[in-house]
């Protein structure tokens, strides 16, 4: 396994980066302990600078898909929510939970991380919101079976779990039949260019083909950061083998007028291809 030098300072991540000693990146394999004990890591490390980095764009109690900025508002691709019971996976500092609240639905939010899980209950504060709150991993969801009508994602979890097919099967189970399953995710084709805003970001470098996993690590070699890649195919057979119907594919294009830039998310390569991949399922 080659390991290369750390990721270029970015003053988003330096602090976190600092805390957890990440030395190098690597692409190799990476199990679930190593991957959830990394994750759990670092996005504590990084929850007060990612809460001030998007904490405005996110709002306090709205509901955006992505980068992109699409609002559930606009899109309705949960359809109606007031009274239904809603689960939020990787719900962050949980704005769409709390949008959701507001529009009547009963909602949870449930996150790997405490610190995310602090600004959660910050915003809660702020709004008055009450909306509970669960620490645990996607990968074991503790809901009880067909107890949901809705389960959502924006950006939570999926891209770090070793197993899509395990948080799919548990999505399926805690929903009731006929239930939805929307969830977004970084869109698949970015894989294989850099992590970059700019014209260096325009570049094919990493096979599509390759899933082995982006990893981050520090001085003993363990990961600090872990972030997986699926095909579109791979989403396609995952939402299968869990019982779950793909009604409708989202590829968000970049609007007119909008310049902000998230992370490798920029108005430059959102006007090429698309960042985001948002899937709608449902359980027959
Ligand atoms: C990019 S943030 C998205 C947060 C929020 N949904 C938003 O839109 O800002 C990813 C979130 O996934 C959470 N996460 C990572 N791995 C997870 C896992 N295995 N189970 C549950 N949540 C996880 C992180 O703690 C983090 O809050």
């Amino acid at each position: 396994m080659s390991v290369s030098p750390a990721p270029a300072p970015d003053d988003r991540h330096a602090r976190a980066e600092e805390r957890l000693g990440t030395m190098g990146t690597s692409y190799r394999a990476v199990g679930t302990r190593e991957a959830t004990a990394a994750n759990l890591a670092w996005w504590d490390a990084d929850a007060d600078d990612y809460q001030a980095t998007h904490g405005e764009f996110l709002g306090d109690a709205e509901f955006v898909w992505c980068p992109e900025g699409v609002r559930e508002a606009d899109a309705g691709l949960l359809g109606p929510v007031a009274d239904k019971r809603v689960l939020e996976v990787g719900c962050g500092q949980a704005a769409c939970a709390r949008w959701l609240a507001q529009q009547g639905a009963r909602v949870v939010g449930m996150d790997l991380s405490g610190g995310m899980l602090r600004h959660a209950r910050e915003g809660n504060r702020r709004t008055g919101l009450d909306v509970p709150l669960l620490q645990a991993t996607a990968e074991r969801l503790p809901i009880a079976t067909a107890s949901m009508d809705l389960a959502c994602s924006a950006f939570g979890a999926v891209p770090f779990v070793t197993s899509i097919d395990a948080v799919f099967t548990e999505v399926s189970r805690v929903l009731r039949p006929g239930g939805a399953w929307v969830f977004s995710v970084t869109h698949p084709m970015r894989w294989i260019f850099p992590d970059d805003p700019g014209p260096t970001g325009l570049t094919a470098t990493q096979p599509y083909f390759d899933r082995t996993p982006y990893v981050e690590v520090g001085e003993d070699g363990e990961a600090t950061y872990v972030e997986y890649h699926r095909t579109l195919g791979d989403y396609v057979r995952a939402l299968a083998g869990a019982g779950l119907t793909l009604e409708d594919l989202i590829e968000p294009e970049w609007p007119e007028g909008h310049t902000r830039t998230w992370g490798q998310w920029s108005p430059l390569r959102g006007k090429l291809f698309p960042g985001t991949a948002i899937f709608r399922t449902r359980k027959p």
